[in-house]
Formats: C-alpha cells, structure tokens, sequence
C-alpha cells in the first residue's frame, strides 16, 4: 500500500512553502497525500511561534493525536517548524508521542528519518553552509497559478519583538542562479505568477560572497522578471528599513512586477518604533510610502501592526491610527503584542493590559475596515487587469483572480479562464473582494 502523509501548517507563507517542499520531499519517497489524518501513516505538524500559545496549540493537538496513534500505532508524528526549533527538546520531555522533531533549517532530513529511523530530531541552523534550492524539487502541484518561491531564511534585524532571529536563525540567501532555474520550472509547469519569500527579502543577497552586484534583490528581481511566461512577480516581505531606492525605482520598469507591496511597519509612533529597534521612524515611513505612489497606479501597500508594545502610551496609539489613516492601507494584519521567549521587548517594563490590548485592536480593525471599504469602493467602473488564479469549489461557473494590486475578483464566466490575464471591469465592491465582469 502506497503511505500517505497529512499535514497541518500554521503561520505565515515561510511555512506554507516549507509545506509544499515537506509534500515534494516525501513524493520521492513514494508517499502520497491523504485525504485527512484517519487515513494517513505520517501527520506532520509545521508549527508557528510568533505569538503566544504556539507551544499550547501544539501540545492540545498532540494529545488528540495521541489518541489515534492508540488505535494505530505505526502511526508517526512529526513536529516540524519554528516551535519545533525554539520549544522542541522541551516538547520532547513534556510529551509522548512525537516521532520526528525538525526545525525550519533541517526539514529536508525528514524522508530520511521517516524512511530509516523510528525516532529522530535535527535542530538548528544551516549557516555555515550557503543554502540552496533542491532543484529536483519542483514540487508540481499541478494547476497552481500562483506559486511562492523562497529564498532566503532568516532575520538580522533583531526587532525586540520578534521570535523570528531565534527560530529561523541568521539571514542566509539562495544562490540566484538556482532561483532563477527553479523560478523558470514554475513557469515550464504553467506558473503564471511567483511570489518571492523571505523574513526579509529587501536585505536579500547581503550574506552572499559576490560582491560585485550593487544590490543583489533588485539585481535578482530583474532577472526573474526576464522570464518568458511569467506574468506577474512579487515578493514578501519586505522591512521598510532595507527598502532601497533601487527598489522603488525598479517598479517604473518592470511592469511584471505586482502594483501591491506589503511593508510591515508595526506601529506610527517613533517612540515606539524606536523601542521595537525598527530603524526607521514615521517620517522615513511615509517617504517610502510617497516614492511607490510616484510611479502613479494608485499603489496598494498593505501592513503589520502590534498594538499594546510595552510603554505604547494613547498617544502613541493615537500616532498608529494616524499613520492607518494618512497612507490608506489596502489591509492591514493587527496584532496584540505577544512576549515572546528570548526577545528584548519580553523584559521591558510597563507592559499593557490586556484589556487596553483589546480595546485599541478593535478600534483600529473597525479604522482599518473603513479604509478598506472606501479603497475598494473606488475600484467600481474601473477596467484591471486580472489574474484568474482558480475555479469556486462551491458555485459553478465563478472563478477568482488578482487585480496587479493584489485585490481579489469575484468573476463569473461560462468558459475555464484559470491561468488567464484577462480586462476585468469592476462592478461592485465589499471590504473583502471585488466582483466584476470579463470586459470583451
Ligand atoms: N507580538 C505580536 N505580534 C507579533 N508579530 C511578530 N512578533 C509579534 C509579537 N511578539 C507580528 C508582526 C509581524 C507579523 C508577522 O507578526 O506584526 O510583522
Ligand atoms: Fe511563525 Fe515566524 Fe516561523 Fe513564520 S517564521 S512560522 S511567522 S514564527
């Protein structure tokens, strides 16, 4: 019997793309996916530790899984990801039933553990050696429009809130050649659409030996977006600290590039900024900011925000729903802020209530909402260009697309347009999606 293996990933794209490599990995171990985690031999957690409870979450999960490893005991679970690597060996003494323990670096030994060992774990990181794209790995996952391509691991930035330095250790880019070969293997698989990953992809290449390129993101960007089939590219995410002019520039001539960037900036308030070691205060932000817009297109940016950062006074709070309101954020994602294990931002004094936490996300989501509403409403009578990314699973004849602003499209049509660049004109518009017609 062909074995099959499930997998659960939480957090953010890193993890769904070390997913889709775990599923590619164990393919050429002759391992298939299950249909759910009753009818599978390997259950694979790819765990997130970004914010509080992670190891709780895991744990819950663990004890219900337990209970279907009684009634099959060659069942395996694999604990793989950032809590793996920041809570693993902990886990392993807390916990029964954890198999294999991987952290984010080491997630390509999982087939041979599965395959030779009965338990096993592999920690840390891979800095001592550059990384590199497994270019056998073209993980087809056939019919995706839209594929990430990582490339890089890691963070230097050490902002004191930040779990991330910790989990997935040190920045350490991909050669650009191997990204350009396996970004042209997308494309040869019918990929329209490539989104490039990284903690922090404007510092990509830094670590790299070749130091003859100026700057090694823009350098890498141009070349992908040479590639023949390709249609639109994007990349996430960026810090707006190593957002280069370079950068901003390259969008007057790529036009593949996606008119959308989403720039975390956490918080309006240079005090707060500041204690958050961001490296760039509100005005450095906003100039940014200014720069994309003038290139025209009505740039969409999206964003992070933490609210309740120890010492965030109401008047800093105040500043961040400023900032919410002077850009005009497509969306935002909003955060209580959470003390994570080993960050600076832990030990700080004055840390808010949770109550006072509540209060401003709500406050900020309902701003937030409302600037989104008044965005998209302003899309109605306008003609974009959509990328049709897939078919509704639940109504016939409804597909779903992009707009180049990462604006997502509700369309109906007759004929299968998945994979189509197509002139949509926008109809009506809500705070999640727009709806429109193909305009020929
Ligand atoms: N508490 C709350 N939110 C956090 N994030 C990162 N660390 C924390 C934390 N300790 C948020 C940031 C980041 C996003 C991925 O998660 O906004 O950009
Ligand atoms: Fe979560 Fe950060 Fe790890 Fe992504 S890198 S899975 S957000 S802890």
């Amino acid at each position: 019997m062909t074995p099959r293996i499930h997998i659960e990933t939480w957090g953010c794209q890193m993890n769904v793309a070390d997913s889709e490599r775990i599923l590619a990995l164990m393919a050429r171990k002759n391992y298939q996916r299950a249909s759910s985690e009753f009818d599978a031999q390997l259950i694979v957690l790819n765990t997130c530790h970004i914010r509080e409870k992670a190891k709780h979450k895991v744990v819950s999960r663990l004890g219900q899984l337990r209970k279907l490893k009684r009634q099959r005991p060659t069942l395996k679970i694999a604990v793989v990801g950032c809590v793996a690597q920041a809570e693993g060996k902990r886990l392993l003494n807390e916990v029964e039933g954890i198999d294999y323990l991987l952290g984010p670096a080491k997630i390509e030994q999982l087939p041979e553990l599965v395959v030779g060992k009965e338990q096993g774990s592999a920690l840390g990181f891979n800095n001592d050696q550059p990384s590199t794209v497994d270019h056998e790995l073209t993980p087809s996952l056939s019919g995706k429009v839209s594929r990430y391509l990582n490339i890089m691991q890691g963070c230097n930035n050490y902002c004191t809130f930040c779990v991330v330095p910790f989990t997935r250790g040190p920045e350490n880019s991909q050669q650009p050649s191997l990204i350009i070969e396996q970004a042209k293997k997308l494309v040869d698989d019918g990929v329209k659409e490539i989104t490039l990953l990284g903690q922090n992809v404007n510092s990509y290449g830094q670590d790299l030996a070749d130091q003859s390129v100026s700057n090694p993101f823009v350098s890498l960007l141009t070349e992908v977006c040479q590639i023949e089939g390709l249609e639109r590219l994007r990349f996430t995410t960026s810090n707006p600290h190593d957002f280069s002019t370079d950068l901003i520039e390259l969008f007057a001539s790529e036009k593949k590039l996606g008119r959308h960037v989403h720039l975390p900036i956490q918080s309006g308030s240079d005090n707060i900024l500041q204690a958050m070691k961001r490296k760039v205060n509100r005005r450095q932000i906003i100039k940014i900011v200014d720069d994309l817009r003038s290139h025209g297109d009505d740039f969409a940016i999206s964003s992070d925000i933490i609210v309740g950062f120890p010492g965030e006074t109401d008047d800093d709070f105040a500043e961040t729903l400023s900032i919410i309101d002077q850009i005009g954020f497509s969306f935002i994602f909003s955060f209580k802020y959470s003390p994570r294990p080993n960050t600076a931002a832990r030990r700080f004094r004055q840390q808010i209530d949770d109550k006072i936490k509540s209060q401003r996300l709500t406050k900020l989501q309902s701003l937030q909402k409302k600037i989104t509403e008044q965005l998209n409403a302003r899309e109605i009578g306008r003609q974009r260009t959509v990328l049709i990314h897939y078919r509704s699973r639940k109504e016939p004849n409804i597909y779903y697309g992009r707009t180049a602003h990462f604006r997502l499209v509700r369309i109906p049509s007759r004929h299968d347009i998945v994979g189509q660049l197509l002139p949509v004109e926008i109809t009506e518009a809500n705070a999640t999606a727009l709806v429109g017609h193909v305009a020929i």
